[in-house]
């Protein structure tokens, strides 16, 4: 039997290094990894059910809902109001916050706010998609009914981020800010298993990870760093290597184990970008940070932004130190 540690039981060991820890941050893990293991499963099986396609509503940003999208927004939910750890969830597929009023979620401390389904567009073509999640610490008073400053929270403030990969495996990887840790799922046991422990990000990369269909209303500091990507300079490993899936999980998920950049700036579609800075942004950015790297909007540190909405878009850099620098020194000097 190989010395494995399941993703509980380093949620425990991880809980004991802080003594006087309640264990509510650990048993809001444990509900993630529930919904996860369940949302797993009925990925597991697109294709042969009706659990593929659209459902023929759109989300309060104009896009359409794939079924997925709400079968998981519906579970993670449910998980999150089962526990009572929380007391509130915003997410890409609600139009408002949704508060619970139980006394024992109203008197939880949390809130989590999440992108449920990321990547819908690939589910019908059978590639990876994934769930991302941010955990905040309410700022209105416990046994209160939760409050739009209470989801409204810089990302500096996050107490935990993370992001399950339905891939060719599935992981679970998460950051308290003790850095990122990665768990494989096996699914004979049902459990997650610690494979990717303290994860870093090398400081140079190859890969660079963009929608380059809408180059042609790119900033231009966007399109000088997309050609410096391009150039024959062999003794700095350039050009770089060309990656996009189309998941923010995915293509976040090989930068982070290889060395790349994932770029989302403004389009003539998205003027912001088109990545929410509350599901999407902040926790990957809280992530990056945690593995050694950098998010930025272009200009600023993600993390420090005030968010003024919920839905809120924003440009997004996030990867290997120096090439986020790099990109932000083509945007400052053409800007
Ligand atoms: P979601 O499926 O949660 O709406 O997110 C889609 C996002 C992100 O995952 C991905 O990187 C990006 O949209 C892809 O957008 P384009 O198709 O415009 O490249
Ligand atoms: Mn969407
Ligand atoms: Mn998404
Ligand atoms: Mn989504």
């Amino acid at each position: 039997m190989p010395n494995m540690k399941t993703l509980g039981e380093f949620i425990v060991e991880k809980q004991n290094d802080f003594p006087h820890a309640s264990g509510d941050l650990s048993s809001l893990l444990g509900s993630i990894k529930l919904a996860a293991k369940i949302v797993n499963r009925e990925i597991n099986k697109a294709g042969l059910v009706d659990i593929t396609g659209a459902v023929g509503s759109e989300n309060v940003q104009g896009e359409e809902q794939q079924k997925l999208d709400l079968y998981a927004n519906d579970k993670f939910k449910a998980a999150m109001e089962a526990r009572d750890q929380v007391c509130g969830v915003a997410s890409e597929e609600e139009d408002e916050a949704v508060t619970f009023n139980k006394d024992l979620n109203r008197n939880a401390k949390y809130v989590i706010l999440m992108d449920p389904l990321d990547g819908s567009s690939n589910i019908d073509v059978n590639v990876s998609v994934g769930t991302i999640f941010s955990i905040y610490r309410r700022v209105s008073p416990i046994g209160t009914t939760p409050t739009q400053e209470d989801f409204l929270q810089p990302g500096n403030q996050q107490v935990a981020a993370g992001y399950v990969i339905y891939g060719s495996s599935t992981m679970l990887v998460y950051t308290t800010g003790n850095g990122i840790h990665g768990f494989t799922y096996d699914p004979s046991l049902g459990v997650f298993c610690l494979s990717h422990e303290n994860m870093q990000i090398p400081e140079d990369g190859q890969i660079y990870s963009i929608n380059e269909g809408n180059y042609i209303r790119f900033p231009q500091g966007v399109k000088k760093y997309i050609k410096f990507c391009q150039e024959d300079v062999p003794a700095d490993n350039r050009p770089y290597t060309s990656r996009y899936i189309g998941s923010l999980v995915s293509d976040f998920h090989r930068n982070l184990l290889k060395g790349g950049i994932y770029m989302y700036p403004s389009t003539a579609m998205y003027p912001n970008g088109k990545l929410r800075l509350l599901y999407e942004c902040n926790p990957m950015a809280f992530l990056m940070e945690q593995a050694g790297g950098v998010a930025s909007d272009g200009k600023n540190r993600i993390l420090d932004i005030i968010p003024t909405e919920l839905h809120q878009r924003i440009p997004f850099f996030v990867g290997s130190t120096n090439m986020v620098k790099q990109v932000e020194s083509f945007i400052e000097e053409y800007p």
